[in-house]
């Protein structure tokens, strides 16, 4: 197939690439090296796809409609895969005009790309930050999800509304993944997995909030690319879909695993929870493995020792 990526750069989207390329697809690459973390991270991220002959990089952005079109018109793609955004649930309280511009307003450029240029089938990034606070665990795609805490949570609920809304007028097929806490190599370096493993390697203190009780259903980044790869074959009609562990853990107990694996004690401050912040996300996914065949295989106590040797050698 010839699939276009948006956020190709990044953690996700550049493992993605690869991962399709090896599949013997096509990956056409849109991303804009956004700064929210450093962009010499994203250009080490695609050097290895770079060389593949059926691999093409834009540098554009999505927010710029004429440069999404001629992305669009450079080739005719069987499949879409959605994932550029601001990604982050705090900075995105900071910046709530930066977040609704790319991820409402770049989404939208996307949708009329597809609706324009004839592309029928769509797999794109939501997250499980749209569940709030939601006190019924494990979370269900049927659940109400209209309470997000952060800007950042609106932004992808309101992705669910417009995608559903193209799949409505225009015969769009599309699948909405909720990602739940994605970790693995070329994770990215704000989140709490490759955070506390680079403080706790240099002996630097670790801030956790809400005295470590807050819980997380982290997945690995194969079992999420299992999912994404299911999604891009399947895609027909209009899902959403859970792509989580479906196991949760505190964050102390994330961090006693990181030091199990680093072999070094962490120097821990407690702060107060973080506005935006949720208490726990549990995936519950039974749908993905129905409809998708979805079988995530990698528990934490395993992911984290796998990310850490990637650590050693990379971060
Ligand atoms: N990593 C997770 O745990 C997680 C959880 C839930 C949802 N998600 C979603 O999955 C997707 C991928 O996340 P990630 O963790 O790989 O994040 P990431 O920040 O590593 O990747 C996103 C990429 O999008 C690019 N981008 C940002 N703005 C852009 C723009 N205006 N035009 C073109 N490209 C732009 C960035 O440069 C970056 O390379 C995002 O939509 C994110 O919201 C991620």
């Amino acid at each position: 197939m010839n699939i276009l990526i948006t956020g190709a750069a990044g953690f996700i989207g550049s493992n993605l690439a690869e991962t399709l390329l090896a599949d013997g697809h096509s990956v056409t690459a849109f991303d804009n090296f956004d700064p929210y973390y450093h962009p010499q991270i994203k250009e080490k991220n695609i050097r290895q796809a770079l060389q593949h002959e059926k691999y093409r990089l834009f540098r554009e952005d999505i927010t710029d409609k004429q440069a999404v079109n001629r992305v669009f018109e450079s080739s005719r793609f069987d499949v879409v895969v959605h994932l550029a955004a601001k990604a982050g649930v705090r900075p995105s309280i900071a910046d709530p005009t930066g977040y609704y511009h790319t991820n409402i307003t770049g989404t939208l450029n996307i949708l009329e790309a597809c609706r324009h240029s004839g592309v029928t089938r769509l797999v794109y990034a939501s997250s499980s930050s749209v569940y709030g606070n939601n006190k019924k665990v494990p979370f269900s795609e049927t659940d109400n999800v209209d309470f997000p805490v952060s800007p950042y949570a609106a932004t992808k609920k309101a992705n669910e509304l417009m995608v559903y809304n193209y799949h409505h007028l225009f015969g769009l097929h599309a699948f909405g993944l909720r990602f739940f806490t994605v970790y693995g190599r070329r994770g990215r370096p704000d989140m709490s997995v490759y955070k506390f493993t680079r403080l706790i390697d240099q002996g630097k203190q670790v801030p956790v909030y809400g005295e470590g009780k807050p819980k997380r259903d982290f997945t690995y980044i194969d079992d999420i690319l299992q999912g994404i790869r299911a999604a891009i074959d399947k895609v027909s009609g209009y899902e959403v879909f859970n792509l989580g562990e479906s196991h949760t853990i505190t964050v102390n107990r994330l961090v006693e695993l990181i030091e199990q694996a680093l072999g070094k004690k962490a120097e821990k401050i407690f702060l107060p929870m973080q506005p935006g912040d949720v208490m726990e996300t549990y995936a519950d996914i039974s749908k993905a493995q129905k409809l998708l065949g979805y079988q995530p295989t990698t528990p934490i106590e395993e992911g984290v020792g796998k990310f850490v040797e990637w650590y050693r050698g990379n971060g």
